[in-house]
């Protein structure tokens, strides 16, 4: 684990990740480690680099490879730099049957990069994920927290429409949360509430 960090939340975002680790007996703040790996996403740009992860390793006081087993297992952490729409087209059986390969290929071609691309303009990243438990709505894809069920390709046009125009930038909307919550009482799940309520045209109050 490295101490030596170049990185470091900002107070807000501190704060709450301390009272984060402080919700967990002594010996098990491991287990604040999903929630913080959220707040360090929001805090670094959308993405979690090797230094943010050892930053949260050392919060938590285990070991970087601990930190890099979960947030490489789970698809809503990002390793690399994502855009401002990140659309998560789910591809498990029940929406692959339903024509989620056709839905990826027409956003591939649409937006002229391949799945775990990012358009040049920075706007779109476009990723494929596990079930995203809402097999009854298939296919669907997720961008933010918004879920968009029962896809068609005209669908998947007028959802990339909206988000160019309306220019919803996730990234500043989950840090905007972090800042909010952290000087409120409420925990991590209030704030993926919030987020889920606040998903729309959110980046304008940054
Ligand atoms: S298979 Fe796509 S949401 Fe479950």
């Amino acid at each position: 684990m490295n101490n030596e960090n170049k990185l470091k939340f900002s107070d807000d975002a501190l704060a709450l990740a301390q009272r984060m680790i402080k919700r967990y007996p002594e010996g098990k703040q491991k287990s604040a480690l999903i929630p913080l790996l959220h707040v360090a996403q929001a805090e670094f740009g959308g993405w979690l680099s090797s230094d943010a992860m050892d930053y949260v390793a050392s919060l938590l006081n285990i070991s970087s490879i601990e930190v890099y087993e979960v947030a490489s297992f789970y698809s809503m952490f990002n390793l690399k730099p994502v855009g401002k729409c990140v659309i998560e087209v789910c591809h498990t059986g029940p929406c692959w049957l339903l024509g989620s390969d056709d839905i990826v290929k027409y956003i591939e071609k649409k937006l002229s990069i391949k799945v775990g691309g990012t358009t040049e303009d920075g706007m779109f990243t476009l990723k494929t994920v596990e079930c995203l438990a809402s097999c009854g709505t298939a296919p669907m894809m997720q961008i933010g927290e918004k879920y968009h069920e029962n896809l068609t390709l005209s669908k998947v046009d007028d959802i990339i429409h909206e988000c160019k125009a309306t220019v919803v930038d996730h990234v500043t909307h989950w840090s905007i949360c972090v800042r909010i919550v952290a000087k409120s009482s409420i925990n991590v799940f209030d704030i993926l509430c919030f987020r889920f309520i606040h998903n729309v045209k959110f980046s304008s109050a940054s």
